[in-house]
């Protein structure tokens, strides 16, 4: 079983893939955590994100694993822990580049790949379900506004969760700069040659602006009757 969910920064993907894991039993796999774990291997490095052939040379030898801890997922780059690394603002300002490189793709699907040949697994990322996973049994393209998708990142910097406390708030001035680095990156992410974010012809788009974590991960499950099967088995 394989379950795609594809969408723009800051739409819910990495907290409703988790939820449907854990909920469903399946493998999570976080492959914007993998362009995030290259970019910031490159900026540890010295070797400019836009320099291609550097770039390549580091993703296809890089070493990712995936791990977990009591707050949640821990990711590996070549034997250091960089989990908090990859979430760093110099990090989101030059993904979009680094993950634009057609040979850092290769890379890193080939990667992916080998997730689902183990079986089931919930993928979130861009080009899940048009380029990893085309066979995938179920695709989400998940969207919500903007300003929630702002709202949501800025309040997981300060620590808090909006799944969990919806009053949640956050410094005005930084919910704006993350608006503008979101739409940014949504703009580069989906006007790239190679695997740009779009929905692929046969996903069911969800729009989660307005929706809990639990509704989004039962709509998901109600697409597939084998994998409503295992919600909470
Ligand atoms: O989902 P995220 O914000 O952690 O992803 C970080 C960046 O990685 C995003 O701006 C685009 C890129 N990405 C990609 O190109 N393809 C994927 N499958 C996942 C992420």
């Amino acid at each position: 079983m394989i379950v795609a969910i594809d969408g723009p920064a800051g739409s819910g993907k990495s907290t409703v893939a988790r939820a449907i894991a854990k909920r469903c039993g399946l493998t999570y796999l976080d492959t914007g955590a993998m362009y995030r774990s290259v970019t910031a291997e490159c900026l540890r490095q010295g070797i400019d994100p836009s320099d291609d052939e550097a770039a390549t040379r580091v993703a296809q030898g890089i070493r990712i694993v995936f791990g977990t801890s009591p707050d949640g997922q821990t990711v590996s780059a070549n034997g250091r822990d960089v989990t908090a690394e990859i979430r760093t603002p110099e990090v989101d300002r030059n993904v979009s580049a680094v993950s634009a490189i057609p040979a850092v793709r290769e890379a890193m699907v080939a990667i992916q790949r080998t997730y689902g040949e183990t079986g089931d697994v919930v993928a979130e990322g861009r080009d899940i379900g048009t380029v990893v996973f085309p066979q995938a049994d179920v695709k989400v393209f998940l969207t919500a506004d903007p300003k929630a998708r702002a709202l949501r990142r800025a309040v997981q910097r300060e620590g808090g969760d909006v799944a969990k406390d919806a009053n949640a708030t956050a410094d005005a001035e930084e919910v704006k700069k993350i608006l503008e680095d979101l739409e940014r990156r949504d703009q580069l992410d989906s006007t790239r040659k190679t695997a740009p974010l779009k929905p692929a012809e046969d996903s069911h788009h969800i729009d989660s602006s307005s929706m809990t974590v639990d509704q989004v991960v039962r709509a998901i499950c109600a697409l597939d009757p084998k994998l409503e099967e295992r919600l909470d088995a």
